[in-house]
C-alpha cells in the first residue's frame, strides 16, 4: 500500500493492520505527552481544494502528534484560483519534498490520477473526492463501530473484525463518499450493511451494492441494527429537486426525536447513532439524538486523529507493505505493543 486511495481496495488485512496500528495510537493520545517521532524529518501536505475544517485539522493533529512538518495548502487564495493546474500545483509540492499529500477535491478520482500521473513520488491520501470516496472517514468509522462491538462482547478491539454486526446508512447516498467507504470497509470487515434514502438520493446501480435497501427508513429501523448512521444531506452538490421540501426530508428521512424514543421502546439500548459531520441540526438528525448518549459523533472525531496517524505512520514508514499471503507472519507495526511500549517511536 504506497498510498491511501479507495475502501474498495483495501484487504481486510490491510484494513486491520491499519485499525490495530489506529489503537496504538490511540493509545499515545491518553499519554501526557502525545507525540512520537516516528515521522520526524518528513513533510505531509494537506492538499484541499474543497472547503474542510474537520478532516483537515485531523490531518494536521495526526502529521504533528508523529513529529512530521506539516505544510497546509488551501486552493482558494493561492495560484490554483489563477489557473494552475492540479499538476504544477503537484509538482511545486514534489519540489519542496513532499513525503506524503493529503488531497481533498471536488471531482471523483482527482487523488486517483495525482498517485498514478508520476507527477510526485510522495504517498498520496485522499481525504475525499468528490462522490466518491473518504477512506479515512470510513476507517474512524470503523474503527468507532469496532470500539463499541468489542465492549459488548467484553472483549480487547484490537484484531476483532465487524462480524455480526448491523449497520444501518440512512440519507444522502447519492452524493455521499462517506457512505461509498463505508459500504466497501464495513462489508469487508464482516458487517451487514443496511441503506435507506429516498430513491432519487440513491445511485443508479445501488441494487449491485453488498448492501439491502430500504425505502423507507422505520421499515429499515425495524430490522434492528446496531449502528444507524447518519448521512449529511450534500446541498451543495445538488443541482435539482430531489425531495419536495426540507420539512418533508426531515420528517420521512430525519433521526428525530421521535426515532430515538423508538429504539428505547425496540429494547435496542446498544445501538448507537453516528453521523460524519458537519451535522444539519434539525434536518437529518434532531439535536436529541445528535447529543444523547448512544451519539458516537465526538467519539468519531477523536478516533479520525488516531486513524490518520496509523495511515500516514504506515504509509511513510515502510511497514506498509501489502501481504499477499495471509499466512505470512505479521510485521512488525501489527503488533499491538509495538508503538505503545516503544515512546520514541521508531524511526522510518
Ligand atoms: C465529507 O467530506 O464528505 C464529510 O466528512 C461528510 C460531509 O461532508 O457530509
Amino acid at each position: 500500500m504506497k498510498h491511501l486511495l479507495s475502501t474498495q481496495d483495501l484487504s481486510a488485512r490491510n484494513a486491520l493492520r491499519l485499525l490495530n496500528v489506529a489503537e496504538e495510537m490511540a493509545a499515545v493520545g491518553q499519554r501526557e505527552i502525545k507525540k512520537l517521532p516516528a515521522l520526524r524529518g518528513r513533510t505531509v501536505v494537506n492538499l484541499f481544494f474543497e472547503d474542510s475544517t474537520r478532516t483537515r485539522i485531523s490531518f494536521e493533529a495526526a502529521a504533528k502528534r508523529l513529529s512530521a512538518d506539516v505544510i497546509n495548502f488551501a486552493a482558494k487564495g493561492s495560484s490554483v484560483s489563477k489557473g494552475e493546474s492540479l499538476k504544477d500545483t503537484a509538482q511545486t509540492l514534489e519540489a519542496m519534498s513532499a513525503d506524503a499529500v493529503v488531497i481533498r477535491h471536488p471531482a471523483s478520482g482527482a487523488p486517483a490520477r495525482l498517485a498514478a500521473s508520476g507527477w510526485i513520488d510522495a504517498a498520496v491520501v485522499n481525504a475525499g473526492d468528490g462522490t466518491h470516496e473518504h477512506p479515512t472517514q470510513a476507517l474512524l468509522d470503523a474503527f468507532t463501530l469496532r470500539r463499541h462491538w468489542a465492549k459488548l462482547d467484553g472483549t480487547p478491539s484490537a484484531g476483532t473484525t465487524l462480524a455480526g454486526m448491523k449497520v444501518l446508512i440512512v440519507g444522502d447516498v447519492l452524493h455521499s463518499r462517506v457512505a461509498r467507504s463505508n459500504v466497501w470497509l464495513l462489508t469487508t470487515l464482516g458487517a451487514e450493511v443496511l441503506l435507506a434514502g429516498p430513491p432519487t438520493l440513491l445511485p443508479v446501480g445501488v441494487g449491485a451494492w453488498p448492501c439491502t435497501v430500504y425505502y423507507n427508513l422505520d421499515d429499515a429501523l425495524a430490522q434492528r441494527p446496531d449502528a444507524v448512521m447518519m448521512l449529511r444531506l450534500q446541498a451543495e452538490r445538488m443541482n435539482a429537486a430531489f425531495f419536495p421540501s426540507t420539512r418533508e426530508y426531515s420528517r420521512r428521512w430525519g433521526f428525530d426525536d421521535g426515532r430515538l424514543a423508538l429504539l428505547d421502546t425496540m429494547g435496542l439500548d446498544d445501538t448507537v447513532i453516528m453521523h460524519p459531520g458537519p451535522m444539519n441540526r434539525g434536518l437529518e438528525i434532531s439535536s436529541a439524538a445528535a447529543d444523547s448518549p448512544r451519539s458516537t459523533v465526538l467519539a468519531q472525531v477523536r478516533n479520525g486523529v488516531s486513524v490518520r496517524m496509523a495511515a500516514l505512520y504506515l504509509l511513510l514508514s515502510g511497514d506498509s507493505q501489502d501481504d499477499p499471503q495471509d499466512d505470512q507472519p505479521e510485521n512488525q507495526a501489527d503488533q499491538p505493543d509495538q508503538l505503545a511500549t516503544t515512546p520514541e517511536g521508531r524511526t522510518p
